[in-house]
């Protein structure tokens, strides 16, 4: 796909999706720049030795020093794919507003400020930019029972399209990935009686993103694609 030596950021790049998405990076001979959130994060994380991985261990991205230290060596940077983010089910009478900051921090401050900091870095020489919304960010009656993530995930969905519009000019494609729920072992754990192959696997998902973010991708923005599965 033409990613021979090109840089690429991945954010939450040590998780389940991260995981995925950096082996289809490595085996396309991108370099990686893998944020871990700490070091022991980096230290379980299976490819932190791998020639073609440099891990950063980044602390909370939804802080600015944090994505500075993430962004600053990396140049040229080609690539920069978000997904970082977490889930949060709760009824909304139940959500103070801690909570919904941890949310809208985790899925929303992280990515956009990551989308900023790679527009900067990619200096006008264009380049990709995926973040990954959800399911329920896009089907809004999916989101009861976890209205701040379903509104934190349709953030992430709004400001990939509204980005993508106002980078086009610069060769930068910015587009996202929305999964339903993914064959992952924590979901595996946490609802033991569903149907696990009707769950789209983390490394489908990550075969779409790294599509997006390839150079291959000449003409795709402003998408916020389905990633389904048979679910
Ligand atoms: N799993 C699903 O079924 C599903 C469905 C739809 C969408 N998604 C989205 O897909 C993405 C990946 O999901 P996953 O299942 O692979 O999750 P995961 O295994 O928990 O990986 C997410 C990674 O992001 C990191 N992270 C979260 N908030 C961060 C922050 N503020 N600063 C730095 N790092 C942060 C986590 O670090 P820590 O482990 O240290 O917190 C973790 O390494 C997420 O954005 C999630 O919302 C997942």
């Amino acid at each position: 796909m033409g990613f021979e030596d090109r840089r690429v950021v991945v954010t939450g790049g040590a998780g389940a999706l991260g995981s995925a998405v950096v082996a289809a990076l490595i085996e396309a001979g991108a370099v990686c720049h893998v944020a871990c959130f700490d070091a022991a994060e980096a230290q379980r994380f299976r490819f932190r030795d791998h020639k073609k991985v440099v891990v950063t261990v980044s602390g909370d991205l939804a802080d600015e020093a944090a994505i500075a230290r993430l962004y600053q060596s990396i140049d040229p940077l080609w690539a920069s794919i978000h997904i970082a983010g977490g889930f949060a089910a709760a009824p909304l009478r139940e959500t103070g507003l801690a909570a919904l900051r941890r949310q809208f921090d985790m899925n929303v401050m992280s990515c956009a400020l990551c989308c900023g900091a790679a527009v900067r870095a990619m200096a006008g020489a264009g380049g990709r930019i995926v973040n990954v919304s959800a399911r329920a960010g896009l089907e809004w009656r999916g989101g009861a029972g976890m209205v701040a993530y379903a509104a934190s995930k349709a953030a992430v969905a709004a400001l990939t399209v509204a980005l993508a519009e106002e980078v086009a000019k610069e060769g930068i494609l910015v587009n996202a990935v929305a999964p339903s729920i993914m064959d992952t072992a924590a979901n595996r754990t946490a609802m033991p009686e569903a149907d696990f192959a009707l769950w789209p696997k983390v490394e489908e998902v990550a075969a779409t993103i790294v599509f997006l973010a390839s150079p291959d991708n000449r003409v795709t923005r402003g998408a916020v694609v389905p990633v389904y599965g048979r679910s």
